[in-house]
């Protein structure tokens, strides 16, 4: 069973006709914009899509969402996926690169919805580095602020390895590894106040829900 293409196409039940729509980023997020365009053209519902990404500004134009930005429109929804969900619904998220515009338009929707598959479920977040976008000027210095906190840094390289993963805002991405981390809250808001990073893959208090594939079906959490 494909468990992206489950929760992908779960979440797509959510949205409403008529509803502004954040649309993530990623693997999963993928099936989730692609039956939305399905929806769009069998039930003949009107929807807006706002995207995370080039990777789903595209994908939307190919799949027919008419988009829209924030400028104009608030959300009424978001559905993106992540690269860690814990218990408490805190999520690392930026395995692709983009999570600073998927946390703009995540945390402004009234309802943030997060699918993964069970992969994706940890005790503790942290086994996954904590993904930092850095203005490229500031990367050594950065680097350096990371280390006093304990974290072992490293900068993102292309598939080819032939130069530094570029964000689609012309940045640098750093993982960091931290260990197993026992306050992410805490973590988030140090990671934001080095100067010269702009956003880092913590997600604390933001998912109101995440929809989970696992072999036996769907399982959902809601944030309490
Ligand atoms: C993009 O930067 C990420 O936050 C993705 O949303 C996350 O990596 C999940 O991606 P997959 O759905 O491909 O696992």
């Amino acid at each position: 069973m494909n468990l992206k293409k489950l929760v992908g196409h779960e979440a797509a039940k959510l949205v409403n006709d008529g509803d502004v729509v954040g649309l993530g980023t990623g693997s999963t997020t993928h099936y989730f914009i692609e039956k939305l365009g399905d929806r769009m053209k069998k039930e003949e519902i009107k929807i807006m899509g706002i995207p995370t990404s080039y990777q789903s500004f595209f994908l939307a134009r190919k799949s027919g969402i008419p988009l829209t930005t924030l400028e104009e429109h608030d959300l009424d929804l978001a559905v993106d996926g992540a690269d860690e969900v814990d218990p408490h619904l805190n999520l690392i998220k930026g395995g692709g690169a983009a999570h600073t515009l998927e946390k703009i338009v995540d945390a402004s929707a009234d309802k943030f919805v997060v699918v993964v598959d069970e992969s994706k479920m940890v005790e503790k977040l942290g086994v996954f580095p904590v993904p930092v976008e850095v203005i490229p000027q500031a990367l050594r210095v950065v680097e350096e602020q990371v280390k006093k906190m304990r974290g072992v840094p490293k900068l993102r390289m292309a598939q080819r390895k032939d130069g530094p993963v570029i964000t689609d805002n012309g940045n640098l991405v750093v993982d960091i590894e931290f260990g197993l981390i026992e306050q992410p809250g805490e973590l988030e808001i140090r990671l934001n106040s080095i100067p010269g990073v702009v956003e880092n893959g913590i997600f604390t208090e933001m998912a109101d829900k995440v929809i989970v594939g696992t072999a036996k079906g769907v399982d959902v959490l809601n944030r309490i």
